[in-house]
């Protein structure tokens, strides 16, 4: 990748704790631009649904949100629903941990007082606090920030109650988890409920742009593409002693496949969504390797994982991600055209579309922050609409692409979206949680040895 970015961290750490520096704070004038451009992207049918949007008035219905996963992202989703919503207020929360629902919501009435309304009964804890959120009358919508092994089925149960959805990236981390998703779209479509998921690129305006050219045939016929999420690594939560296995499986979820889906579904997801977008369907097969030389004794997860995923009309991409302390960080998406180059550049790098020659013929800036504030804005703004999008379906085909490709790493095999949709019967998610439970010993995939099903 000619331009590269290295993000300092990783996308896919913005904590609540870490104010944005106020530069970087979406502004009205931003959103109004930025939904411009967005709104002609939607009329091509290829961003994600999108409802004009007109800034917020403080005198529209107010929406009551709640919260289910109080950590970073949770912290950050309805810090950045709040920052661009007037009629937001947050009125319920639930996490496995009340410490973590006590000191976010601190830090929230700092920074939002006139939006949080969260009564001391309405703070719900354990494996079953997302069923007690939504089982309250007052609550019109709910953010999901948990691991995302946990997803299908909290969508699921909220779709099932009536109730918006804000769904963090991945949705599924296995087959069976997709179809969970792909039931809890169109249950959604019926109802006329909302889900908007975390996948922020797709309004990012810099990807927006940059997508709506390569369609519009800027770079010719697409022949194939690179994508690259390589970092130096990322966090391990150390076992407590009192803990239970399941506490800390929770407690430390990234590396158990089960909960995270490793770090292709966990994180790379967004640059495969990308690329799904871009060639306008997920890919008809998938291929590759990768290994484990770095991790912690216990981890399920591989440091890198590296695939040929062969689209439609052979057009093929080059997928590679590493988590490896040391190593050079990458992240990005290259798309070779038959008259041009484009180059979408993660985070705030921008997107650079050249000609064959390697002349620069369009150029954009785009900042992410904006990107995770906008996804909170259309979806408020559609609801108060009444014309609630639903996205659920794009997000579950991007996080089942990310789970076919780990799944064609880990036993060595090609692995076809027709077996991955239709015939996989893996099922991650363990039928006898409890949170004193024991869990089965964490084990890593060995290519060859490691069955496909
Ligand atoms: N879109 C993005 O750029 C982006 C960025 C960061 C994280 N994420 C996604 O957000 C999700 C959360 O990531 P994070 O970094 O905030 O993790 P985190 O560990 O900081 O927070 C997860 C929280 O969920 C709680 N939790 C776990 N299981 C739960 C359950 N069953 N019910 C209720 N609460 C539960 C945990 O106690 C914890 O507080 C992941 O899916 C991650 O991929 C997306």
């Amino acid at each position: 990748m000619t331009r590269e970015t290295r993000p300092k961290a990783s996308v896919d750490s913005p904590k609540m704790a870490d104010k944005p520096a106020k530069s970087a704070q979406p502004s009205r004038r931003d959103f109004l631009g930025t939904s411009a451009v967005l709104s002609a992207a939607v009329a091509s049918g290829l961003a994600a649904p999108h409802v004009s949007v007109a800034a917020n008035k403080s005198d529209k219905r107010v929406i009551n949100i709640a919260l289910v996963g109080c950590g970073g992202r949770g912290g950050g989703a309805v810090n950045n629903s709040m920052t661009v919503n007037d009629n937001v207020r947050l009125v319920a929360m639930a996490d496995l941990f009340p410490e973590k629902c006590t000191r976010l919501l601190k830090g929230l009435k700092e920074r939002h007082p006139d939006k949080v309304a969260v009564q001391e009964d309405k703070i719900f804890t354990g494996l079953d606090a997302y069923e007690k959120v939504l089982a309250e009358p007052s609550v019109d919508l709910v953010l999901f920030a948990t691991p995302p092994g946990f997803r299908p089925y909290h969508i699921a149960a909220a779709v099932k109650a009536g109730k918006h959805v804000f769904a963090e990236k991945p949705t599924c981390v296995d087959p069976a988890g997709y179809r969970v998703c792909l039931a809890a779209h169109d249950q959604a479509v019926k109802n006329g409920t909302a889900i908007v998921t975390g996948t922020q690129y797709r309004r990012q305006i810099n990807y927006v742009e940059a997508v709506k050219r390569i369609h519009d045939g800027m770079i010719g016929d697409i022949v194939s593409a690179t994508t690259r999420y390589c970092s130096g690594g990322i966090w391990y939560r150390k076992r407590k002693p009192e803990m239970s296995d399941t506490e800390y499986q929770l407690y430390n979820w990234m590396h158990f496949v089960w909960l995270s889906g490793d770090q292709i579904t966990e994180q790379a997801v967004h640059n495969i969504d990308a690329i799904n977008w871009v060639m306008g369907s997920p890919p008809v097969s998938a291929y590759g390797c990768g290994g484990r030389f770095t991790r912690p004794e216990d981890s399920e997860m591989w440091d890198n994982i590296e695939l040929d995923y062969e689209y439609s009309g052979n057009r093929i991409l080059s997928f590679m991600c590493r988590q490896i302390p040391g190593t050079k960080g990458d992240n990005g998406n290259v798309i070779y055209g038959t008259k041009g180059i484009a180059m979408i550049h993660a985070a705030n790098g921008g997107s650079v579309i050249t000609d064959r020659d390697g002349n620069e013929i369009w150029s954009m800036k785009g900042r992410i922050q904006d990107a995770y504030g906008q996804e909170h804005k259309d979806l408020v703004d559609s609801i108060v609409a009444g014309t609630p999008i639903v996205e659920l379906r794009a997000t579950a085909d991007s996080s089942l692409t990310a789970v076919m490709g780990r799944m064609a790493a880990y036993t060595g095999q090609k692995v076809t979206w027709e077996f991955a949709t239709s015939k996989s019967k893996l099922d991650l998610f363990p039928k006898d949680l409890t949170w004193a439970g024991k869990r089965p010993k964490p084990a890593f995939a060995v290519p060859g040895v490691t069955k496909l099903i």
